[in-house]
């Protein structure tokens, strides 16, 4: 039943469906008080977007459960059509709002910028990113087939995957951040120091956190309580459409999984890749943690 086909959007391959919209998008009017997490597909996004709501309500996480998360994405509308397109249930939602978008810098609506809106953007490292996309193409059923480990490997290294190539992505923003109020945060830190990362969030937000709502925070943001939380595991969608018995939305949620997928020939040709693509950028990952800290 897949019916994507990736067609490219001023550069960037994006899902057939999302197109008749995209100009709507681009019109799309910000609050000023609008939160915008902007993510390449599967680096955290999720994460991000519950920790930032949990911010949002000072901590009271009761408040964060009556908004189950998908609600707030558009990418089911255009198979139930019955159901409202994700700028409609925006328009419902009062502000200050977390907005979710995978747009590459480039393409997102120029309100955000014109209004000063604060923008968290989330980055992943490659190596785990592309293995999290992997798995997701196979049980979402709205993406494209990935096709084997080896060639979906080679379509996302020639940006033939949604939302186009990684590096572009990830530089296009870190090169904007010091133009635009851009709070640039990286998943391995996340994972490392979940309460840090979260001060900081807080911090860049202008809410003041006591000692207990963090902990409350990091509690209810941990991957486990994520796991377990219908209104973060995506188990609302049917399983004909995100099919979580071949691999779960909520799948590892570590740093350094990649090293179960990549063969040794393939490591060394995503490097050298990944040398000549970053070449100049200050931009740094790290692929791996220390045991304790994943
Ligand atoms: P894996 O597939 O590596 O497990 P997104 O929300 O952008 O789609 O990203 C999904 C990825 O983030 C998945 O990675 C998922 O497990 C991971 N993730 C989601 N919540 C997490 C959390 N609380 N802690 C750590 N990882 C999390």
């Amino acid at each position: 039943i897949r019916k994507s086909q990736l067609i490219p959007f001023r550069g960037v391959p994006l899902p057939h469906y999302f197109l008749e919209n995209m100009e709507k998008v681009g019109e799309f009017e910000a609050d000023k008080t609008d939160v915008l997490i902007a993510t390449y597909p599967k680096a955290g996004t999720t994460w991000m977007q519950e920790i930032v709501d949990c911010v949002l309500h000072g901590g009271d996480v009761r408040q964060c459960e009556q908004s189950p998360i998908h609600y707030r994405s558009p990418f089911l509308e255009a198979f139930f059509p019955e159901m409202p397109s994700g700028l409609e249930l925006l328009a419902e939602i009062p502000s200050p709002k977390p907005i979710k978008t995978h747009l590459p810098f480039q393409l997102i609506p120029t309100s955000f910028l014109q209004k000063q809106c604060k923008i968290i953007y989330c980055a992943r490292n490659a190596k785990d990113n592309v293995v999290s996309f992997f798995h997701f193409d196979r049980m979402n059923m709205l993406q494209p087939d990935p096709g084997t480990w080896e060639e979906f490997l080679q379509k996302f290294l020639t940006g033939n995957v949604t939302y186009g190539l990684w590096h572009d992505h990830v530089k296009g923003w870190w090169e904007q951040r010091g133009n635009f109020p851009i709070l640039y945060m990286f998943y391995e830190d996340m994972k490392e120091d979940p309460r840090r990362e979260i001060k900081r969030v807080a911090e860049f937000l202008g809410k003041e956190l006591g000692s207990k709502e963090l902990d409350t925070i990091v509690a209810h943001t941990s991957f486990n309580a994520m796991k377990l939380n219908p209104m973060t595991n995506y188990s609302t969608i049917p399983l004909d459409v995100l099919d979580q018995r071949t691999s779960p939305f909520m799948r590892k949620g570590i740093v350094g999984n990649w090293k179960t997928h990549f063969t040794v020939a393939q490591n060394q040709m995503f490097e050298e890749d990944y040398c000549r693509r970053m070449v100049g950028s200050t931009l740094h990952f790290r692929t791996e943690l220390k045991p304790g800290d994943n």
